[in-house]
């Protein structure tokens, strides 16, 4: 089987998204499978990747996709026609299924699905809707709350309210409480997130989470213990599975779960299972399979809650393309949960052929 796997990609999660494809890549050829690696550069240009791309993170110098590797032909600026085959990757011959191994706009958010099924091909994970859903805080914070999920209290600052009405935003934002967490409505990895006390503080807050996305949220700040909880789709129309819950556990000094705890070594760990109650953490696994039908998801996802002192949950959000190097907390979860992470490969590849 040919897997074709495609990762960094124009966005300020490219260099995360390489470091899952390292661990991908390894455990793929490790399993006899004919991999195909990918890359996109920060300017949106694909190549092969060459045998000298780096994977790793070392010490706090992220990977970036090298530019040397041949170049496929695929728009890099929009002006380009592309010929897309059905059932062909642009220039490459028989690829059994992709893996989008993108996380953010441009890749978790439904445009390179978008592509594959343009192009006919299989591909892992979550499709159109559930990607672009899932990839806007926006959107994805209506649909759950649609679907009757314990979401916190929000305010979406849209580009044009922010610019003609700011006044009236501020205020509305002042109304959840202090402090609170400004964040772009279209990122990961907590890129552009910040914490505000006060008005002067989530101003700014606000123009800082711009520079991301023009649609900015405002969350009302939530007191509780991060806890993760993975969901997988199952083969034979039988419904998603849940993983064990973890919790997200954070050393040093970090005001929240940010960009730094997240990647930089020895920053954070996970606890699996969450030393939670029984009741509560079947109560996590429940609502995380709903979040993944709410949405519609496929494949793989991610779910964060809030554990809250008086033992309640909030559902802080979904991630259709969680991190996904072997060390992740997805994959970790499942592994926990009696699932290795080549067993877990299989497993989203047979789904993406069936
Ligand atoms: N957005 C990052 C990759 C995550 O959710 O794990
Ligand atoms: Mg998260």
């Amino acid at each position: 089987i040919r897997v074709a796997v495609v990762f960094g990609g124009r966005n300020s999660e490219h260099a995360v998204s390489i470091m899952g494809a390292g661990s991908v890549i390894k455990a793929l050829n490790e399993s006899g499978y004919d991999v195909i690696p990918i890359g996109i550069t920060t300017d949106g240009r694909w190549v092969l990747a060459s045998e000298n791309q780096s994977y790793e993170i070392e010490g706090t110098k992220l990977p970036e996709v090298e530019h040397t590797g041949a170049e496929l032909a695929l728009p890099s600026g929009g002006s380009e026609l592309v010929v897309l085959e059905h059932g062909k990757f642009p220039e490459l011959r028989d690829v059994d299924v992709v893996f989008p191994l993108l996380h953010g706009p441009f890749g978790e958010d439904g445009t390179i699905q978008g592509l594959l099924e343009m192009a006919g091909m299989r591909y892992i994970g979550s499709g159109v809707l559930a990607s672009a859903v899932g990839m806007d805080k926006a959107y994805m914070k209506a649909l759950l709350k649609h679907a009757g999920l314990p979401i916190g209290e929000y305010v979406v600052v849209r580009d044009r309210d922010w610019r003609r009405d700011r006044a009236r935003v501020l205020k509305e934002a002042q109304e959840l409480g202090w402090p609170v967490f400004v964040k772009p409505a279209r990122a990961g990895s907590s890129q552009g997130i910040s914490k505000a006390n006060d008005l002067d503080e989530l101003e700014r807050a606000v123009e800082f989470a711009r520079r991301h996305d023009p649609k900015v949220l405002v969350e009302a700040a939530i007191v509780g213990r991060e806890v993760e909880c993975a969901v997988l789709s199952q083969l034979d129309d039988e419904p998603p599975k849940a993983s064990l819950p973890g919790e997200i556990l954070v050393h040093g000094d970090h005001e929240f779960f940010d960009f730094e705890a997240k990647y930089y070594p020895e920053q954070m760990s996970l606890r699996v299972p969450a030393d939670i109650p029984d009741e509560a953490a079947e109560r996590v696994r429940e609502l995380a399979v709903r979040a993944f039908e709410a949405l519609g998801c496929e494949g793989l996802a991610r779910v964060d809650f809030f554990y809250r002192p008086d033992g309640s949950l909030i559902l802080n959000e979904i991630n259709t393309l969680p991190g996904f190097t072997s060390l992740s907390v997805a994959p970790q979860l499942w592994a926990a949960s009696g699932l290795s992470y080549p067993e877990l490969l299989d497993h989203l590849i047979k789904l993406a052929l069936t």
